[in-house]
């Protein structure tokens, strides 16, 4: 069959490699795509939040299979829009429908669902600008630090936290009463921070059953030693140590099963990925987050550890088969090394030519952020290259995904060197 991928960054790449390997797929396309994905199938140039231009896409290249990578279309409705109209509803989509993917359009949505499931997360008051000067008096009496929340989707820029009550203060004004993030900050979440080491659990649901992928850790901070600012991610590793058979029982009975089950009490017929963020305390796993996609960095780890044909189980998840499907799981460690441009996660320059891919020695360079350009592969974003090795064990892992990174160069490249050895 004919298959449109939507995305264009590192973990449409590792999808796209996936997909382009099974053999129920005849062509793929990817829309918007990269230099990479160009590699597996056939990039389509449009813009994926135009519905209508989706459509054309799918028409003219008979496409009978959709899978959406990241959350914007979902969290805009693209499932929904395929559904509506009577030349796509046959088409089976792999993502939410707009209900689901409120899990993460919006927070508010995400933490009245976990609190009314009993699902363990930090609990949390959500305020507007009718309700700012109860939220201030709220804020007076809360434990430090404070997190803030914007409801709605901002980037990955919207999640604050606060170490003083005053800059609380100063930050819920911002966000409620001058639209900090827009009308993403509308509604806030101000919640009890959390402590312990975070984990990334990823779950596929047909909207009756689910398969629970291989866990990931992602490193967020751009410096080493997990300091500065935040960004999408700078590494992942899979699997993680802690993440051991206990814990992960644990995580199933408290949080996966009620949330599937929720889900359904919902009436959300939810049919996509899973992405649970979770802090791990001291063998308590408490949720910080939903997202309702795979994440990334974490896909190029999780991705080359599923031995079984991916593409298979996006069938079994269109066809609410996946209690049937059989994950094979490679026993052995994938590191992931993300090269960025220079000043990510602020302003960054892009246009610059990448050298020096051919000389991988053991790893997978997923492009995230290039674009070919007269036959050059050049910078176009700030999360460039995911470089990633499968190996046997986690140091040689980060060893050899470290020494790849090494050998890929443009005007700017910086990797963190320290990715996976906190855990070593
Ligand atoms: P989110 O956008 O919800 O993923 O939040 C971004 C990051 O902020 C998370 O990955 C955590 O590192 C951190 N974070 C969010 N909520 C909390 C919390 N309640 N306690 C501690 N850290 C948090
Ligand atoms: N790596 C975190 C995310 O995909 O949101």
């Amino acid at each position: 069959m004919n298959i449109l991928l939507i995305g264009a960054g590192g973990r449409e790449n590792a999808f796209s490699l996936k997909i382009s390997q099974s053999k129920h797929c005849t062509k793929l396309f990817i829309a918007p795509g990269n230099a990479g994905t160009a590699q597996f199938g056939q990039n389509l140039p449009i813009d994926v939040l135009d519905f209508e231009a989706v459509k054309a896409a799918v028409i003219s290249h008979q496409i009978t299979f959709v899978v959406i990578g990241p959350e914007e279309p979902l969290v805009r409705g693209i499932h929904d829009f395929f559904l509506a109209d009577p030349a796509l509803a046959h088409i089976p989509v792999i993502g939410p429908k707009k209900d689901g993917a409120q899990l993460e359009g919006s927070k508010d949505f995400s933490k009245n669902f976990m609190h009314k499931y009993g699902i363990p997360t930090a609990s949390s008051h959500t305020f507007t600008i009718e309700t700012l000067p109860q939220g201030m008096a709220y804020l007076q009496n809360h434990s430090l630090p404070i997190v803030l929340k914007a409801d709605g989707l901002a980037a990955g820029k919207g999640v604050l936290i606060c170490t003083t009550v005053a800059q609380a203060q100063a930050e819920l004004t911002l966000m409620l009463a001058e639209a900090k993030f827009g009308k993403a900050s509308a509604k806030v979440v101000v919640e009890e921070f959390l402590h312990g080491i975070e984990l990334s659990v990823f779950v596929v649901s047909d909207g009756q059953n689910y398969v629970i992928l291989p866990e990931a850790k992602d490193y967020k901070r751009i410096g080493e030693g997990d300091k500065g600012l935040n960004t999408g991610g700078m590494g992942a590793i899979s699997p993680v140590h802690f993440a051991d058979a206990a814990f992960m029982k644990k995580v199933e009975e408290t949080v996966i099963i009620p949330t599937i089950n929720g889900l359904r009490q919902e009436g959300i017929h939810y049919k996509g990925f899973i992405f649970i963020g979770l802090m791990n305390d001291n063998g308590q796993p408490s949720v910080v987050e939903y997202n309702c996609r795979m994440g990334d960095p974490e896909t190029e780890s999780v991705l080359p550890r599923i031995e079984s044909d991916f593409l298979e189980l996006l069938m079994a998840v269109a066809d609410e088969k996946v209690a049937d499907y059989q994950l094979i799981i490679s026993p052995k460690t994938a590191a992931t090394i993300m090269l960025v441009s220079a000043g990510y996660p602020g302003e960054y320059i892009t246009g610059k030519t990448i050298t020096g891919l051919e000389n991988l020695k053991d790893s997978t360079a997923f492009h995230a952020g290039t674009v070919l350009d007269n036959g050059l592969v050049k910078t176009n974003g700030g999360r460039v290259l995911a470089i990633t090795s499968l190996q046997p064990d986690l140091f040689t892992a980060l060893q050899q995904a470290t020494a790849d990174a090494g050998r890929v160069y443009y005007d700017g490249v910086y990797f963190r060197r320290d990715i996976g050895f906190d855990l070593l």
